[in-house]
């Protein structure tokens, strides 16, 4: 989708972090924005920014994992702006624990809400965009652990097993959901993220519903200098605008990382290596 201008988008997990970056990016562009986030105040902190700056939101209090909840979403934005063109999926959530750590409560809670959050917002905007006819553009927020898998280790502070199983799941979805999707003119591209600053770990942990065990102890923040080194949200914005004005399958926001998936691409080419030389003989 190359024109925004005067187009509608749903932000969910807009209120805070990558989600905020891009309601403000998309805004800047003159697109109309649902700023949808289970955090009500925080939602409306960003609408008022993007008002502030001369751009159209309004906020609404949404959990994405609730089918009734998106709908309401979809309906708001058919009523204040008159339809849906784009869909930024930004709900995660991310525990620090080994694998042999995690319970059952824990991996339906990940699974619902990095997973499943993502399917369900797309489920609830395809009939909207399918109905209007005008194609659309659907980005859902996985992140770097979509393409690499990396142990907790002085690279990695923190053990996102679980968190990279199920980023790993969304861009297999994504990548299937645009072909999918193309015949109808509605893109699809997976933001892979590298380190942004933003409120994760804490959002996580005071959202967990009670079904999945209630809300967890606050996390330590990361410290100032930790923080310093990682991406401003807002600058995530404009790279998913120009993601979506060229249509890529893969949003890198910082493509330095490159060598990482080089290597770990080298070392699944040196196991077909071992079993072409196995058949071999
Ligand atoms: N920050 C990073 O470095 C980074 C890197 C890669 C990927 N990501 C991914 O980006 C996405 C956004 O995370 P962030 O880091 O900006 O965190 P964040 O906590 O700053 O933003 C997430 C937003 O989602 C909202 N939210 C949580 N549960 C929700 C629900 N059920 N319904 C609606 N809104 C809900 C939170 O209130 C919050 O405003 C996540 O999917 C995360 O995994 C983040």
């Amino acid at each position: 989708m190359r024109d925004l201008s005067g187009k509608t988008a749903a932000v969910l997990g807009g209120g805070s972090g990558i989600g905020l970056g891009i309601a403000l990016g998309l805004a800047a562009e003159g697109v109309n924005v649902v700023v949808a986030d289970i955090e009500a105040d925080a939602a409306s902190q960003v609408a008022d920014r993007i008002r502030e700056g001369g751009g159209s939101a309004r906020d609404l209090r949404t959990d994405g994992t609730d089918p009734e909840s998106l709908a309401e979403m979809v309906a708001c934005a058919v009523r204040e702006f008159g339809g849906l063109h784009l869909l930024s999926n930004n709900v995660g959530v991310v525990l620090d624990r080994p694998l042999d750590g995690i319970t059952r409560s824990d991996w339906e809670w990940i699974v619902e809400f990095n997973f499943f959050s993502i399917v369900r917002g797309v489920e609830a905007v395809l009939p909207r965009m399918r109905e209007q006819g005008e194609g659309g553009h659907i980005v859902n927020t996985a992140s770097m652990a979509a393409v690499l898998a990396i142990p907790k280790s002085e690279r990695m502070p923190a053990h996102i097993g679980a968190y990279t199983a199920t980023k790993h799941a969304i861009l297999g979805y994504s990548e299937i959901l645009r072909g999918e999707l193309a015949p109808e003119g509605i893109g699809v591209s997976v933001l892979c993220p590298g380190m942004v600053r933003s409120n994760l770990s804490a959002t996580a942990a005071r959202n967990r519903p009670g079904r999945h065990g209630g809300p967890l102890p606050a996390p330590p923040q990361p410290s100032g200098e930790t923080q310093d080194r990682m991406m401003p949200p807002e600058q995530v914005g404009p790279i998913v605008v120009d993601g979506i004005r060229g249509n890529r399958l893969h949003i890198f926001t910082h493509p330095e990382s490159v060598a990482l998936v080089e290597d770990r691409q080298r070392r699944m080419l040196d196991d077909f290596a071992f079993f072409a030389q196995r058949a071999r003989g």
